[in-house]
């Protein structure tokens, strides 16, 4: 067992363990992927600021996100394909989320269907929401999220096409993957994964098929999204679903001032900022530098919770030092669970863990709730110098 002391690690044994197509799905930002590289970079610009000779002891990260309790301010994004990575991967996942006390988004693009995910966790997870020009699939849709007692709608607001990611198209991403050569000769080489695959009957969209009827193909994900996704979703349908769930509402893929104003005004529990993951529009700015300008113009009304580009403990504190509540991390645990499964997502989140409380005490705090910008050093004009 190699010893695992870094989420890097993890992405080194997801890489080796995973088909080639869905390592790359995971990892791939669209076009040129330079906001995909600046969500990672400008995490590092942000530096701590050492103090010393300060009481360490009895430290606690346990926070509140939207009102839930949270071991540490850290949910499981929403990723599509997730049962993929590894066999039976989203309950995986979620298990290894309930074990640890942190949130999991089940993705409408899942593996796993929510009924699967709910009959095999015993804790309510979230339920992220993509919206369908076909109405009534979407009405059966939330029904089915209350049905399972999930505790928050996530909607994501930023994927209405799919941004390209050139791998994808060139990989000809499915699932299950279609048995092209170069397909089958890279699967001989991942021989664990597909011994895993094998044994379980989930491999393909499980909100999806079986649920829809009259779809051409729901097993190519940028060909299905191209054909059911709602181009038209706008304010007034935001409303509308926020109604038809009658719960908690998180509103994910804000990354303008003003956009953070409408959702505020719509009344969203929370709103994350982010870029998709540097997924959806390449060029755009990196989520950390978006955060300081949106918690200023809303940050009084809403919660604000930030993903995209978060690898480590440090980047959670640096989020949550500027007034993020809450983080979301995809990729990260998408590394633990392609390497080792639920248990590899369990070490993602230690690692994670671990990482921020040592770096809270050597900033000379004991308590994530205390935690503030007095921790971090920001470079001038870091949110600041881009003109409208
Ligand atoms: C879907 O959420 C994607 O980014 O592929």
């Amino acid at each position: 067992m190699p010893v695992i002391t870094c989420i890097e690690d993890l992405k080194r044994l997801h890489k080796k363990r995973t088909p080639r197509m869905f390592y790359d799905y995971a990892e791939s930002g669209s076009w040129t992927g330079q906001t995909f590289r600046e969500n990672t970079e400008d995490f590092q610009q942000i530096r701590l600021r050492q103090r010393v000779a300060v009481d360490m002891s009895d430290r606690t990260l346990a926070s509140e996100m939207i009102g839930q309790p949270v071991t540490m301010p850290v949910a499981l994004a929403p990723v599509g394909l997730t049962g993929m990575q590894c066999a039976d991967g989203e309950i995986k996942a979620a298990r290894a989320a309930e074990r640890f006390g942190v949130p999991f988004t089940l993705s409408t693009m899942s593996i796993c269907s929510i009924e699967d995910v709910a009959e095999h966790t015993t804790k309510p997870f979230w339920f992220q929401l993509y919206t369908m020009r076909d109405e009534d699939y979407v009405r059966r849709l939330i029904q089915r999220a209350k049905d399972a007692k999930c505790s928050a709608l996530v909607i994501t607001l930023d994927l209405q096409i799919l941004g390209q990611r050139h791998k994808d198209l060139k990989n000809g991403l499915s699932a299950p993957p279609k048995l092209t050569p170069s397909t089958i000769a890279n699967l001989a080489t991942k021989w664990a994964w597909g011994i895993e695959m094998l044994g379980t009957k989930r491999r393909q969209f499980g909100n999806i098929v079986g649920h829809v009827t009259n779809v051409s193909d729901t097993a190519e994900l940028g060909a299905w999204t191209a054909e059911q996704f709602d181009p038209r979703l706008d304010w007034k349908k935001v409303e509308q679903i926020k109604e038809l769930w009658g719960g908690p509402v998180i509103l994910k893929g804000i990354l303008d001032v003003e956009d953070a104003k409408m959702a505020a005004k719509v009344g969203a529990d929370a709103i994350v900022v982010s870029n998709h993951g540097g997924r959806q529009l390449d060029g755009a700015l990196s989520s950390i530098r978006m955060l300081d300008p949106i918690l200023q113009a809303v940050g009084d009304q809403v919660e604000v919770h930030l993903d995209s580009g978060i690898r480590s403990g440090q980047d959670v504190l640096k989020a949550v030092a500027m007034g993020a509540k809450g983080t979301f991390i995809g990729r990260a645990f998408v590394y633990g669970l392609g390497a080792m499964g639920e248990e590899g997502v369990m070490k993602a989140l230690e690692v994670i863990q671990k990482e921020m409380d040592v770096s809270m005490a050597l900033c000379g705090k004991r308590d994530i709730k205390d935690v503030d910008r007095d921790i971090l050093l920001i470079p001038e004009g870091f949110s600041g110098s881009w003109q409208a």
